[in-house]
């Protein structure tokens, strides 16, 4: 994010602001993880998704019995994204977590998994019933990439353990621009809350890394 905590400018795109250090360091927490979860509104920005190359990680996946790549999981209600996006001709799995209706014409090639949410799982989205189903499926550590709107749905869930943020040396402003974690927001005395487990500089950027802590 940048320093003023947007995570795009007000057009609503692709953040493409950070260091080499800063992909870098997503690539080794994707390459970490058995999935990745990103919002429906993220991969309408980005078209793409990011897939691990680095051949040490590759190669440390593989030592952990890993496949090559974790699955790259949209979450879209509506399944209304665009089948010519680069995203689907990405080699790597990808899995959808929608609704009867969003998973509707999707093929095989596109997602090879597909999790339809019962209606009555999705008003609210019951993130603790979804994230068992994707555990049921063999994937026990899921990075979540963002944006702000998901991020927002599974903290009030209280699905988020760990939170990574690296500070980018410039100030975006406005109020159109998203943050880490949009929706309605937390009352200060409710708002979930953290322990810082590091913090590096890296040139201009602080990298920190946060655990979240259980409610009171
Ligand atoms: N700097 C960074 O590291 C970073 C990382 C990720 C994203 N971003 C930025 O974040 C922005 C995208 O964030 P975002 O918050 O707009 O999107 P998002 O969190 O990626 O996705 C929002 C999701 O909310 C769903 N949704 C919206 N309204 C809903 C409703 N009323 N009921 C149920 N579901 C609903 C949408 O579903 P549908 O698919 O059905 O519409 C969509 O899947 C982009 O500008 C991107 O560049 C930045």
């Amino acid at each position: 994010m940048s320093l003023d905590g947007k995570i795009a400018d007000a057009q609503r795109g692709a953040a493409r602001f950070s260091s080499p250090a800063d992909l870098a360091h997503l690539e080794a927490q994707v390459a970490a993880a058995d999935g990745v979860l990103f919002g429906g509104g993220t991969l309408r920005a980005y078209g793409t998704t990011l897939s691990v190359r680095n051949p040490e990680l590759l190669a440390q996946r593989r030592q952990r019995g890993q496949s090559d790549q974790p699955i790259q999981i949209v979450w879209s209600p509506s399944g209304h994204l665009n089948p010519k996006l680069r995203f689907f001709r990405q080699p790597v799995p990808r899995g959808l977590v929608t609704t009867s209706a969003g998973a509707e014409g999707w093929k095989t090639d596109q997602f090879q998994y597909i999790w339809t949410i019962p209606e009555d799982k999705t008003h609210p989205w019951d993130w603790v019933w979804v994230l068992a189903q994707l555990k049921q499926a063999g994937i026990n550590t899921l990075a979540l990439l963002g944006g702000g709107g998901l991020a927002a749905d599974l903290l009030r869930c209280r699905c988020i353990h760990e939170v990574f943020i690296t500070v980018c040396p410039l100030i975006l402003g406005g109020t159109m621009a998203p943050t880490p974690v949009e929706g309605a927001g937390f009352l200060a005395d409710l708002a979930p809350r953290l322990t810082l487990l590091s913090n590096q500089t890296v040139g201009d950027e602080v990298f920190l890394h946060y655990r979240v802590l259980s409610p009171a």
